[in-house]
């Protein structure tokens, strides 16, 4: 049967290394601790999700090795069918990432699999994606993906959420303007409209340009600050939650997940987006990607205080 949330993206192996220091070149640093975790963008925003009851359908392509056998049976202890993560003669994607002693992580990722995920690939799976409620992107695959299942979410009236990350500065505004959601942050807004995003006067002119495009919301999400959410008639800060940071890898992707839920469960942006906040901050204090998402008795707790 029809899902709630279609999310075509990216699957990674986080090799998550804590670090006290970067080595330069030539030197050998020894580094206090090492995690490996299920990561990429596209599987954090599913994972995220069906943690906290959407039904989820993957599209996403994963390689030929040892990471690809884990990372499916990860989807299914998540709730979240397979039949659409689709192996491929390549490796896995996955991600080398450095976090400090001061939280702040730096991450290198090599799209292995991730690459080949075709816009046919989409077509294929049309019917199934057009059961569902909303298609939830990212800028882990190929642009031309990308726009094809945007194109497939306006032949079908199912609203788009796309979460222009990793900033690509070769994204076409004009293939995405038929997104109802664009989701940013500040860089990724500085990339994408050539503005500054210095004061949040500037995050609302670089917002306001890419609601002239055409796309009917722009949330800028600004970390612990919160979240800007503009339309053509709407001007909200939803104000963010300020917690002790442990390791912020993957929040970004607990915001969108979350944000995604609330909102096809409830249709209420505004209300979604104070879920989204909660949710991701919940996820700095907790070390890991996918591993410091709550669950939805998890979240209900948190929510009560
Ligand atoms: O947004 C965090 C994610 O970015 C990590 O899980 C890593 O895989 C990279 O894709
Ligand atoms: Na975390």
């Amino acid at each position: 049967g029809g899902k709630d949330i279609a999310v075509i993206g990216s699957s990674n192996m986080d090799l998550i290394t804590y670090i006290t220091r970067m080595p330069s070149e030539g030197e050998t640093v020894e580094a206090p601790d090492f995690a490996m975790g299920f990561g990429g963008k596209g599987a954090n925003q599913a994972v995220s999700a069906s943690r906290l009851g959407s039904r989820v359908l993957m599209l996403t392509r994963v390689g030929n090795d040892l990471f690809a056998q884990s990372t499916i049976e990860n989807y299914r202890r998540n709730g979240i069918d397979t039949d659409l993560v689709l192996p491929t003669q390549a490796a896995s994607g996955v991600a080398p990432i450095f976090v400090d002693e001061e939280s702040r992580n730096s991450i290198l990722i090599v799209k292995g699999a991730n690459a080949l995920l075709t816009p046919e690939d989409v077509l294929r799976a049309e019917e199934d994606i057009a059961s569902c409620r909303l298609i939830v992107l990212q800028l882990e695959i190929p642009l031309e993906t990308v726009y094809e299942a945007v194109a497939l979410g306006k032949r079908h009236s199912i609203p788009v959420l796309l979460n222009p990350a990793p900033a690509q500065p070769d994204l076409e505004l004009e293939k995405v303007r038929d997104c109802q959601y664009i989701v940013p942050n500040e860089s990724e807004l500085s990339l994408l409209t050539g503005m500054p995003v210095d004061s949040l006067d500037d995050v609302r002119n670089a917002a306001a340009v890419l609601l002239e495009v055409g796309i009917a919301n722009v949330i800028v999400t600004l970390g612990s600050r919160g979240a800007l959410w503009m339309t053509r008639t709407e001007d909200r800060l939803i104000p963010g939650v300020a917690v002790e940071a442990r390791d912020t890898t993957g929040a970004g992707d607990a915001f969108i997940g979350c944000f995604g839920h609330f909102l096809v469960s409830t249709g209420d942006t505004a209300a979604s987006l104070e879920m989204a906040n909660r949710y991701s901050a919940d996820s700095v204090t907790k070390r890991g990607t996918q591993s410091s998402y709550a669950s939805k008795e998890e979240f209900e707790q948190i929510l009560r205080g």
